[in-house]
Formats: C-alpha cells, structure tokens, sequence
C-alpha cells in the first residue's frame, strides 16, 4: 500500500528484512529472560504458549513524531492469556505497550477506572487524628479479591512473562527471537498470534530523519510491504513442531472462511481463528485441516449469547478448545 494508493510487490523477504533493518537495543536482555523462563518452564514439564496482543505503530519519521497505528486494545490477548494460566499453561505475553494486559485489564481506566472503587476511611483509633485508610467498596470487594488472588498466584509460581513491543519491527525481531527460545519446547510450545500487525512500513532507510514539514503541502508515501512471517514461523524458526493458531480479521463475514484456509494452504499451521471486527466478542470461526489429510478443511463456530457478556467471555471457550487440540497434536507425537 502507499499513501497514494497504488500497491507495489515488497522486495522484502523475511531474510532480507532482518538482514537490513536494526534490532531494537534491549533484545539481547530480553531474550536471556526469556531463556530463563523457557527452561524453568521445560524442567517443570508445563507447556508454554506465547500470545502476541495488540497493534504495531509504523514510525514514519527516525526521531519520531508520527506514526500509523491500528484499532486493536489487546482485549483478544489479554482475556485469553488469563484463560490460558487458568488451563496450566505458562504464559510469555507479548503486548504492543499500553495494550490491555492480564488481569489489570479489569480495571481499564477508561471503562471501569479502580480510583472509583476505593474509598477513604479514617482509623477509629485515634480520634480525629487517626490516620487514613484505604478501603474497597462493598460491591467491588469480591470481584477484586478474585482477580488479585489470580495475579498474585500467577506471579508467584512464575507463569506470566511480559515483553513488550511498539514498532511493527520490535514486534518482528521479538518473535523470531521467542521462537528461537521456544523451540526446544518442541510440540508443547503454542503460538497464539492475536496481534493486529501491521502489513506495511518504511523501512529506515526511506525515513526522514526529523519530523516531516508539512509546508510542502500533501505528503506522499510509499511504505513496502512487511514480510509474511507466518511461513518461516511455521517451517524455520518452530521446524514444523509447534501448535500454532493465527487470527483472521475481517470486516466482510463471508470472506473469513476462505480466507483462513488460504491462510492454511499457505504456511502449513494448524488453526486460523477467524473474527469478524463487529462480532469478535460473540463469535469465531476455527478452520483447520481435516484430519483424513486430504486438502481439505474443517470449520468449527464457537458462539456464545450477547445477553452474557457481564458473565461469559468467549475466550473461555477458545482456550478450552484450543488446549484440547494442542494435547492431541502432542499425543500424536507419541502415538
Ligand atoms: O485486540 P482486540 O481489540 O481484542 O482485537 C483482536 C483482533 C481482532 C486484533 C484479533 O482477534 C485478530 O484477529 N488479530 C489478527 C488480525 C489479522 O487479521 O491479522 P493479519 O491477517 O494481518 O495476520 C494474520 C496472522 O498472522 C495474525 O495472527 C497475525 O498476528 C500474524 N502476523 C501477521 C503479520 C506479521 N508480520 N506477523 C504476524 O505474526
């Protein structure tokens, strides 16, 4: 895509990519954590799932003023990667930063901001001087309890790690670089690829150094198209072993089947979730291969009634069906 709205073939391949564009300086950091955590994790025999969350901004200019973005909040990837720690899985959620996240994402500051809830109290002890106190209101107390207690027994065995991207390419190295860790999991690591990436970006080279003028009038830009990924994921970097489920977002409901098992034929996986932009939260799709292996594709719905949304949250519902799945893709190894 450009700006002018031509379309051009991208001349970068995924090797190309990483052979011409800089890593993000605190990798190397991030990736011994996640070493860390991968081992840990493979002498606790536990499986791993790495969830990607949230959209990628294209920086449009090095010191960077503006920058293209996505709708995505991360609701997908955080509610699911609770789900996931609820299934026995350790978690490394991999978020675009200020994306919702695990268990505080209860409390979003704009649809159900924790100020509200606390209140001021005054120790009874000391008369009017007494010092203050924090309390929850009755209503919320329950609630909180639940998720807190969650939290805290999450991270105190160890099953959440948090990386955190921006750019389309943090979140690029980042994934190759997780799943150069993971891959000694062998087929009990699961990828959940609920990030909204971008498709286009300017590659540094092409970036204006200081922030674009705009006494020039329009501006015209032409962004190349980022590498699909997903093949050297499915093929290179996992060789084959892995669980991996991607996403389909459309905005068109008849075109997310055929698009999923386009997605299928192409890199080789085995699951495309499909979601509609306006139904997301009450329905999805998983297209995968058949099992008799002869080309062709299986569709499951999952749905769930609109009038249970303040009880219900279909990535329950995902997460079952996706541990399920995944222990057969382990078993079959062994069978
Ligand atoms: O965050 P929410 O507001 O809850 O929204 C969740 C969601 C709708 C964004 C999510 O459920 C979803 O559908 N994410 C994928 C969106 C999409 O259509 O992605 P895609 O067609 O560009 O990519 C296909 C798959 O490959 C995705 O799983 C994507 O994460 C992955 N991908 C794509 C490009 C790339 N360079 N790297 C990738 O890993």
């Amino acid at each position: 895509m450009s700006t002018t709205g031509t379309t051009t073939e991208s001349n970068f391949s995924a090797e190309s990519y990483y052979a011409t564009q800089p890593p993000p300086s605190n990798l190397d950091q991030e990736v011994r954590n996640v070493r860390d955590f991968v081992r840990k994790h493979v002498n606790a025999g536990r499986n791993v799932v790495l969830v990607t969350s949230g959209g990628t901004t294209v920086p449009l200019e090095l010191n960077v003023v503006r920058f293209l973005d996505n709708f995505s909040a991360g609701t997908r990837g955080a509610t699911s990667a609770e789900y996931f720690l609820k299934a026995g899985y350790a978690v490394i959620f991999m978020h675009r930063q200020f994306s919702l996240q695990p268990f505080s994402r209860h409390y979003s500051h704009s649809t159900h901001p924790f100020l509200d809830f606390l209140e001021i109290e005054q120790d009874g002890s000391g008369g009017g001087n007494s010092p203050l106190r924090i309390d929850v209101t009755e209503k919320e107390r329950a609630p909180l309890l639940e998720v807190l207690t969650s939290y805290k027994n999450a991270h105190t065995a160890g099953l959440l790690h948090t990386l955190t991207f921006v750019t389309v390419n943090d979140y690029l190295w980042l994934l190759r670089a997780v799943s150069q860790e993971l891959a000694v999991l062998g087929r009990r690591a699961l990828y959940y690829l609920a990030a909204a990436v971008s498709d286009f970006f300017l590659p540094r080279q092409k970036m204006s150094e200081h922030k674009i003028q705009s006494g020039k009038g329009s501006l015209h830009i032409e962004m190349d198209q980022v590498p699909k990924i997903l093949k050297p994921l499915v093929s290179e970097w996992t060789h084959g072993q892995a669980f991996i489920v991607s996403f389909k977002l459309e905005t068109d409901p008849s075109l997310l089947v055929p698009k999923a098992q386009q997605a299928l034929a192409r890199y080789g996986h085995q699951v495309v979730i499909g979601n509609d932009l306006h139904t997301r939260k009450h329905q999805v799709v998983f297209v995968s291969p058949s099992a008799d292996k002869d080309g062709k594709y299986v569709e499951a719905w999952i749905r769930m009634d609109p009038s249970q949304d303040s009880i219900k949250e279909i990535e329950e519902d995902i997460i079952v069906e996706l541990a399920r799945r995944h222990r057969t893709w382990i078993d079959l190894a062994i069978s």
